[in-house]
């Protein structure tokens, strides 16, 4: 049956494939996005189909949230400040605030809302589990400043100092993540499923692993990885990477997160639950570097400058199966999805670097240290 659906965040990355992917389903779409300057500098981008409402409103907003809440079924929750800076209230006032203030509104003007996707983040489990050799299972806490310095770049055992393995967390694993992303994307699943409950309107988290794919602003140097060394290696410089590329992270190509989205919106067996969304395979940083240089065929080969970012995680990989389990599975490998990216970006004319400047005022901020 058709629905009138609201994506919040639907000029992004996410949001907009998810637009493409409602409409296709004969849906009628409704999108708030205030095109944050960061991510869209040159204003509403041109996949934003024609046949849907654009507000350009603000999740900060009560006129332009409750427009947006109107004369609707389904919300799908995207909208959100992300990536790594400096800017600590907009991620609280946006992530968690914004996310309250549906609820305020739905109730306060008895909006029929049926059904809300919002999107977490597997940024929420901080660090997450690790298994030393001789003690097993460990849930070590963040790294310290004193051993990141030192180059020790793998979680270390409580109990014994050993360098620890990761495992793959499940939903029920330690929520730990200590950065004021995780900290608000936090908020904003809890406010989703508490408030959700309390209202008596079923409500889904999904927690993402790192998303990709065409439409990842290219002008953001702050968040995006496949993006940041792709403007980098298109101009001829060698991405940065931190600590040693090592670290490991979970790639999940942008169709199948949003047919996640679709998945668990049309399961009636969702409601008031989070589940993990990814492949479960990590990915070492330095390799995704050296995988996209092949593509665009230029030299292989990571700048490390031996810089680290405080309370970065080392490995960001998670168990899948609650939702595999219900019936979703990604289907785009990492080499697809990387073709697809590649030859979206090389349609985009010349792009720029703007992440030397970010990583200049980031360094000046301690947000990122050398050793
Ligand atoms: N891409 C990832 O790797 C990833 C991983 C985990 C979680 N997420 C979450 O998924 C969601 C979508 O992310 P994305 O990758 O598509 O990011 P994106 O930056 O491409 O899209 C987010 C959209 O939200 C809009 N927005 C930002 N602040 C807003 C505000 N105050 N009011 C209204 N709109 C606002 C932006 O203009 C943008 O179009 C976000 O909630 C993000 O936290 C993304
Ligand atoms: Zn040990």
């Amino acid at each position: 049956m058709s629905k009138r659906v609201l994506v919040t965040g639907g000029a992004g990355l996410i949001g907009s494939h998810l637009v493409d992917l409602l409409l296709e389903k004969g849906h009628t779409v409704k999108i708030l996005d205030n095109l944050d300057d960061q991510t869209h500098p040159h204003g509403k981008p041109d996949w934003i189909p024609s046949d849907v409402e654009f507000i350009h409103g603000d999740m900060r907003s009560d006129a332009d949230v409750k427009n947006a809440l109107t004369n609707v079924d389904w919300v799908f929750h995207q909208a959100a400040f992300g990536g790594f800076t400096p800017a600590l209230t907009q991620y609280i006032d946006v992530n968690s605030t914004g996310t309250a203030r549906i609820f305020e509104l739905i109730r306060e003007h008895k909006l029929p809302i049926e059904k809300i996707v919002a999107a977490s983040s597997q940024a929420i489990y901080g660090p997450g589990l690790y298994t030393c050799p001789s003690h097993g299972t460990q849930a070590p806490g963040m790294r310290t400043m004193e051993q990141l310095k030192a180059g020790r770049w793998e979680a270390e055992c409580p109990q014994c100092n050993a360098p620890m393995a990761p495992e793959l967390n499940p939903e029920t694993a330690p929520k730990s993540g200590e950065t004021i992303y995780a900290i608000s994307k936090h908020a904003e699943e809890k406010l989703i499923l508490g408030l959700g409950k309390a209202m008596d309107i079923p409500t889904v988290a999904l927690r993402y692993a790192v998303t990709y794919g065409p439409r990842q602003s290219i002008f953001n140097p702050y968040t995006g990885v496949v993006s940041i060394f792709s403007t980098r290696l298109l101009n001829n410089q060698r991405p940065v990477v931190y600590e040693d590329g090592k670290q490991t992270r979970d790639f999940l190509y942008v169709s199948d997160n949003v047919a996640a989205n679709l998945f668990v919106m049309e399961h009636l067996d969702t409601a008031y639950q989070a589940y993990n969304v990814g492949t479960q395979q990590p990915v070492e940083i330095g390799n995704l570097v050296n995988q996209l240089a092949r593509l665009y065929g230029k030299p292989e080969g990571a700048d490390m400058p031996g810089s680290f970012r405080p309370g970065d995680v080392r490995h960001f990989v998670h168990r899948c199966e609650k939702l595999y389990a219900l019936g979703w599975q990604p289907k785009v490998s990492l080499d697809e999805g990387l073709g697809h990216y590649v030859n979206w970006i090389q349609s985009q004319g010349n792009v720029q670097d703007y992440f030397e400047e970010a990583f200049q005022r980031l360094q000046q901020l301690q947000m990122v240290v050398s050793r």
